[in-house]
């Protein structure tokens, strides 16, 4: 019997010794220790030893399973630790390395431009004001003084509802419809989207104004034109911007003009918007009285001031949403 637990232990020593991980070394277990194993047999064997033999047989037999439980542990803390340094190696960062960047996003350069325009208005004083972009042809045109069979409603290539409304061709009807709301003394701008029947390079579908009305008392020509060539040198920033007001017409102000900028470095000219005195047939559409008050207002074209600024000379490329092109503002 003893010769026997001699091999037995050494059996087990080398098969606890050979196990290459965890799953291997439970089966060593099973093999002498489990429910059937080699040690759990001989000690069922115990009972069918005579009395005498039985207390030292059995002494030695739980040695013997004692000593395998603690080579079994010692190979299992080994194996464990093993494995453990394995998954450290395997699964190691380099800290090292570049990480990825976000790609972080921006305002469209159209509506920086919007956003610098009204910021340089706000500190002059002005209040900001929105309007519809579905309109009726009453604030488009009859109130601003086109009369139904107007030749200056053709030059406005308007969308047209079948129900007779229309998407605002420029944003002059805001005007009407703050006067209808508010008396003088009046100061707003209204920056948003317009809408002709358009494309080239310097003309969009949909494009975008920023409008300007003040109405008050002794309101003159000189002010508006003070405050169109003090914006535009704030707005691009260079006291030697070259502007110049051209004569022109708009039914809802006399006298009007228009306004050109040049291409920096260039001869070329730029239309930037229109502008006048506000036409006393307005000034009575938002009852207000045209013998008491008077009033200027201009309208520009957003891109056009951001083709300006950004030195683009083809609006269209602020919409067609290429991002490798809008990236660069
Ligand atoms: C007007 O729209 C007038 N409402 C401006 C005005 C306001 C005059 C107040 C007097 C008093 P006009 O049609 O010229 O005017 O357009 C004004 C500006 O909008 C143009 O100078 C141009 O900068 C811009 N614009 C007009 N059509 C387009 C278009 N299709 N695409 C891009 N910009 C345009
Ligand atoms: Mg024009």
């Amino acid at each position: 019997m003893n010769t026997n637990i001699t091999n037995l232990l050494k059996e087990a020593q080398q098969s606890i010794d050979q196990s290459k991980d965890l799953n291997i070394l439970d089966q060593v277990r099973v093999t002498f220790l489990g429910k059937k194993g080699k040690i759990t047999e001989l000690l069922k064997q115990l009972g069918t030893l005579p009395e005498a033999k039985r207390k030292s047989e059995g002494q030695v037999i739980n040695q013997a399973k004692e000593q395998i439980q603690s080579w079994l542990e010692q190979r299992k803390s080994q194996l464990e630790t093993q494995e453990l340094n394995k998954k450290l190696r395997e699964e190691r960062i380099d800290v090292t390395l570049p990480g990825r960047r976000n790609v972080i996003g921006s305002c469209h350069p159209v509506t920086q431009v919007q956003d610098r325009l009204v910021d340089i208005l706000s500190t002059m004083g002005f209040v900001l004001a929105r309007g519809p972009e579905v309109e009726d042809d009453y604030h488009n045109f009859e109130a601003l003084n086109f009369l139904p069979n107007h030749p200056a409603r053709t030059m406005h290539d308007t969308f047209y509802f079948p129900d007779g409304r229309l998407l605002r061709t420029h944003t002059s009807t805001v005007q009407i419809r703050y006067m209808e709301n508010h008396t003088p003394p009046i100061r707003i701008i209204v920056p948003g989207k317009t809408y002709r029947c358009d494309s080239d390079a310097t003309h969009s579908p949909m494009f975008h104004q920023i409008e300007c009305l003040v109405v008050d008392e002794s309101v003159s020509f000189a002010n508006l034109k003070h405050l169109v060539a003090l914006f535009l040198r704030r707005f691009f920033d260079r006291d030697d911007l070259e502007t110049r007001f051209r004569p022109s017409y708009f039914p809802f102000t006399e006298p009007s003009a228009e306004v050109d900028a040049k291409f920096m470095g260039t001869d070329r000219w730029l239309e930037m918007g229109g502008c006048g005195m506000v036409h006393p047939n307005v000034l009575r559409f938002g009852n207000i009285d045209p013998e008491k008050y008077t009033g200027y207002a201009f309208g520009f074209g957003l891109d056009r001031l951001a083709m300006l600024y950004f030195g683009v000379n083809d609006l269209r490329l602020f919409f067609e949403n290429d991002i490798r092109f809008l990236e660069q503002f």
